[in-house]
């Protein structure tokens, strides 16, 4: 099953609000173009009304940064997938800068996938092990562990709207990214095979997975062009509206169907 490759810019903490919609602007005819891939921004909270409302009529679509479980209540700070779901079709959970600053949990994470699921919008859910458990040769037990935790109760039919997002904590922002070869055989051995244990091959091949961790049009090539390599979940190359849309260029020409 042919797979639509899924180019996200994840803006973290970046962009005011006015900078946010102004870059929307610029990007969104750049890129509206290439169908073959879906494109996504992820402003901040703070900007994601203005920039959901630039891209109204665009095929850019918007994700947010996160999201709570519950619905609405008393979690001073939060904002919840039911309050997102007018101006978002994606939500990220479970970054890495969640977990580690945060203390984002894996149990958190999947409650999250799922009141994401249940609102209709689609996770981004980001997996990817530390410097030193890659050092010690844990990378596919312990990013085995994350995908089984995040997809605990969630249905087969509701995982093929699932994207993961394969992030080595060690490459994101750091200039080093992972070779293609490595990326791709993490993937499909600790992300895509425990998808198949868990809801079978059909599941398995329907669900988008994304590198991230320095990707840039340098190397976007080299990671596109693996086959368990959907897309990509980009920092701080996604804050550029040139290597964004050079990004976009090249995952429709290496992957567009
Ligand atoms: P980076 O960030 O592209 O700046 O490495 C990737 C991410 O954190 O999603």
């Amino acid at each position: 099953m042919a797979r639509r490759p899924i180019i996200a810019g994840n803006w973290k903490m970046n962009k005011s609000p006015d900078e946010s919609v102004a870059f929307a602007r610029e990007l969104s005819p750049k890129i509206a173009a290439y169908s073959e891939v879906e494109r996504v921004v992820a402003p901040t909270f703070l900007a994601m009304t203005a920039v959901a409302s630039e891209l109204k009529d665009s095929p850019v679509k918007v994700a947010a940064q996160d999201s709570h479980w519950q619905a609405d209540g008393a979690y001073t700070s939060q904002v919840s997938a039911a309050m997102l779901k007018p101006f978002v079709d994606y939500v990220i959970i479970g970054h890495s800068e969640c977990r580690a600053y945060l203390g984002e949990s894996d149990e958190n994470v999947n409650r999250k996938a799922k009141a994401i699921l249940a609102e209709g919008l689609q996770p981004i859910i980001a997996v990817g092990e530390s410097l030193a458990q890659y050092e010690a040769g844990e990378t596919v037990p312990f990013v085995r562990f994350q995908v089984i935790a995040a997809q605990d109760g969630i249905a087969a039919a509701d995982m093929a709207r699932v994207v993961i997002a394969y992030e080595p904590i060690w490459a994101i922002g750091t200039g080093k990214s992972a070779s293609g070869d490595l990326a791709d055989d993490i993937i499909r051995t600790a992300v895509r095979a425990t998808i198949a244990e868990l809801h079978g091959d059909n599941t398995a091949e329907s669900v988008r997975i994304q590198y991230g961790g320095s990707v840039k049009p340098g190397n976007m090539e080299e990671f596109l062009s693996q086959p368990n390599i959907d897309g990509a979940l980009v920092g701080g190359a996604s804050l550029d509206v040139e290597d964004f849309a050079a990004l976009v260029e090249i995952a429709a020409r290496v992957k567009g169907h």
